[in-house]
């Protein structure tokens, strides 16, 4: 690739179409497209109720498609159906024998398993649960690294119509216990131990400190995994092998409502709350399957392979679920993309012939930043379809993924969507988009996407906006867990449809619509581009953070009396977070940029809050100052923060500042 074509490509001028071969052997083609867009235009209805018929199995077809109690939705009333079931039984007859788990551990384990075998230990584990007393609509918390059993774990709690919720095994011990709490979790499932650059991370100890501070868990099953010494309490904790061994491997997957809840993930939002994201049985399973079809164009014959861990919805939708309900081989990699060295993840693709990768922006920038000699030593041959999800990728890495990785032949799915949204909204279909690298391109077919102004109506061309979805979607997010209220403020209140005709005499009616928190625009050809968040969300590596979060952390911290957390950009991570931090009345220390040596308590802080949350949350910079930049009514100007983090000269309105030498101060200090 020529320099002038990466110039080019900057100025979002190119397109990459599919290679006649692609194209020709797609499962959506571009008249099955025009089609089912149409569709959805014309008869909302039918164009879900004719997908749902074709692509699950139903042990009792529904009444209605959908229901809309604003912003409440229901799909498929009273219909029946399972997860565990669409992945697993319905597959048994002509893929038992296929391959459906490929698992590489850390240390260089390897394991297959069959659909007939994954089926066999699902149906054992379920059993397990029901023995242990968990009932439809429990919560069972899974806490562990990504290993088969974490697989087994999660098709297990949908089989009995338990409700699980992963934790990400990278979590502290306050946030799985706050998660447990959240939800009054019944069980908790996880591990001796988690392998992580060779270390080995205490799963159990974390869940055994949580635990002090919680009393709704019954029970905790552990898996073997590393073999370090553990705790094993008495009456409350079990081995997980040690119950499987008695278990029947009959179990009939329970036939459960459309609308029967099927996991709680929790999310960062604006509070320093976490938001327990509610999905529900068949509007998920239906989209996580289409979507996997559609844009990853899955095939029988292909080993895809997702990076994200199972904590995320990624590791949800696009690990688990959608690629099992498809019948697909899945590979799943416990360990880091740096460990033991940056060519691990080219050396699995090339051992055991991925065709199909998708994997974060922030990663690639890594593997960019690492070197080209990584790459080279391996052929990637094998591989047909790229895909990337989490933040928006540059087109630099976009083409050196394209060209080093895709060898310039495979299509790039930049794929769009939230843990609310449950799957994929806008992306490229690879055997029909032409690709603009750097932008999502166009809402699939049955998702209504805009972009609007602060008033809600429609932006022109190439104009920045917000971005909203107008139609319900089956995989859409219920509710935030246990609280309504926030639900409904934190998605459905900002923005209204544009009024429909009034009948003479009425007001015309302006429905809610479903306000994603992202900047976007589209351009003059409607291509989606994103822009990031618009409010006080971090995406840190690909992480959701809220900014508030952090900041309660700091300001736990005993020497601290206030603090505010910004993003500023960084080379890899797309975020870096810059804490300015006020200290108590008689403290005083240097910051992070302080050239004579920044204090200890720079350092104390950082690990205090990396222990507190996650390292994910570990704050770059803390500068210390002693006042924030506030408004007359106290809300701090981020805003302000964000431009001094990030070297920037403030621009815009100051003038509602409380005290306008602060920011002189502030920049002084840096
Ligand atoms: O800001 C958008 C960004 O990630 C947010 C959702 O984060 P989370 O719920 O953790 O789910 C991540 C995995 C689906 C979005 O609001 N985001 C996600 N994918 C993209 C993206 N931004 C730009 N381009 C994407 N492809």
């Amino acid at each position: 690739m020529t320099q002038e074509n990466i110039t080019s490509v900057l100025v979002e001028k190119r397109t990459f179409s599919p290679s006649e071969d692609f194209v020709s052997q797609a499962n959506l083609n571009k008249k099955e497209y025009e089609r089912l867009k149409s569709k959805a235009e014309t008869d909302f209805e039918g164009f879900w109720s004719e997908l749902a018929e074709k692509n699950i199995h139903w042990f009792k077809k529904w009444d209605k498609v959908y229901q809309w109690n604003e912003p409440f939705s229901k799909w498929f009333t009273h219909g029946k159906t399972n997860v565990s079931y669409n992945c697993l039984d319905r597959h048994l007859k002509e893929r038992a024998n296929k391959t459906a788990l490929i698992w590489i551990g850390e240390n260089g384990d390897k394991r297959k398993i069959t659909y007939g075998e994954l089926h066999r230990e699902v149906c054992k584990f379920s059993n397990v649960l029901l023995s242990l007393g968990v009932k439809e609509s429990d919560r069972i918390v899974i806490y562990m690294p990504l290993i088969p059993e974490a697989v087994v774990s999660m098709l297990a709690c949908t089989r009995i119509g338990a409700v699980h919720s992963v934790v990400f095994g990278g979590f502290s011990k306050e946030a799985i216990l706050s998660r447990i709490n959240d939800a009054k979790a019944k069980i908790v499932i996880t591990s001796d131990g988690g392998y992580r650059r060779g270390e080995i991370v205490p799963l159990k100890n974390n869940v055994d400190e949580a635990l002090k501070k919680c009393n709704s868990v019954e029970k905790v099953i552990v898996v073997q995994r590393t073999k370090n010494k553990i705790e094993m309490k008495d009456r409350r904790d079990l081995w997980y092998h040690e119950l499987l061994s008695s278990s029947s491997e009959k179990n009939d997957a329970e036939k459960l409502d459309s609308e029967h809840p099927l996991f709680i993930l929790y999310t960062s939002g604006t509070t320093g709350k976490p938001k327990g994201i509610l999905h529900t049985t068949a509007g998920y399973i239906l989209w996580a399957t289409l979507t996997t079809k559609w844009v990853f164009d899955i095939k029988d014959s292909d080993v895809y392979w997702c990076t994200a861990d199972i904590g995320w919805i990624t590791g949800h939708t696009y690990v688990v679920y959608g690629p099992l309900s498809c019948g697909a081989t899945v590979l799943l990699y416990e360990g880091a993309p740096n460990y033991p060295d940056w060519g691990i993840f080219w050396k699995i693709i090339d051992e055991n012939k991925v065709n199909i990768f998708y994997t974060a922006p922030t990663a690639i920038r890594a593997f960019m930043k690492a070197g080209d000699e990584w790459i080279k030593k391996y052929k990637l041959t094998s591989l047909r379809l790229l895909g990337t999800v989490g933040e928006p990728i540059n087109p630099k890495a976009w083409l050196w993924y394209h060209s080093n990785i895709g060898k310039e032949k495979c299509p790039i799915v930049d794929t769009w969507w939230q843990t609310e949204t449950g799957g994929i909204l806008i992306s490229p279909l690879p055997g029909i988009t032409a690709i603009k690298a750097g932008s999502a391109t166009f809402p699939l077919p049955g998702i209504f996407a805009e972009v609007v102004d602060e008033k809600g109506n429609k932006t022109k061309p190439e104009e920045d906006g917000f971005l909203v979805i107008k139609k319900p979607w089956p995989s859409m997010i219920r509710t935030i867990y246990g609280d309504d209220v926030r639900y409904k403020e934190t998605y459905w209140s900002r923005f209204k449809n544009e009024p429909a005709m009034g009948r003479a005499g009425e007001p015309a009616k302006r429905e809610a619509v479903y306000f994603t928190g992202d900047g976007a625009r589209v351009d003059k050809d409607n291509y989606f581009w994103l822009l990031g968040r618009v409010d006080d969300v971090l995406k840190v590596s690909g992480h959701l953070l809220s900014t508030m979060e952090v900041e309660s952390c700091l300001v736990n911290y005993p020497l601290v009396a206030e603090a505010a957390v910004v993003g500023y950009p960084h080379e890899i991570k797309g975020n870096a977070i810059c804490a300015f931090v006020v200290l108590k009345n008689d403290v005083t220390a240097r910051s992070d940029s302080d050239e004579a040596a920044p204090s200890g308590i720079v350092e104390d802080l950082k690990n205090y809050v990396a222990k507190a949350i996650g390292p994910i949350a570990k704050p770059d910079q803390i500068r210390f100052t002693e006042t924030l930049p506030k408004t007359r009514s106290g809300k701090i100007m981020r805003r302000l923060l964000r431009d001094i983090a990030s070297g920037k000269t403030t621009s815009g309105d100051t003038t509602t500042l409380e005290d306008a030498s602060v920011l002189e101060k502030l920049r002084t200090n840096e």
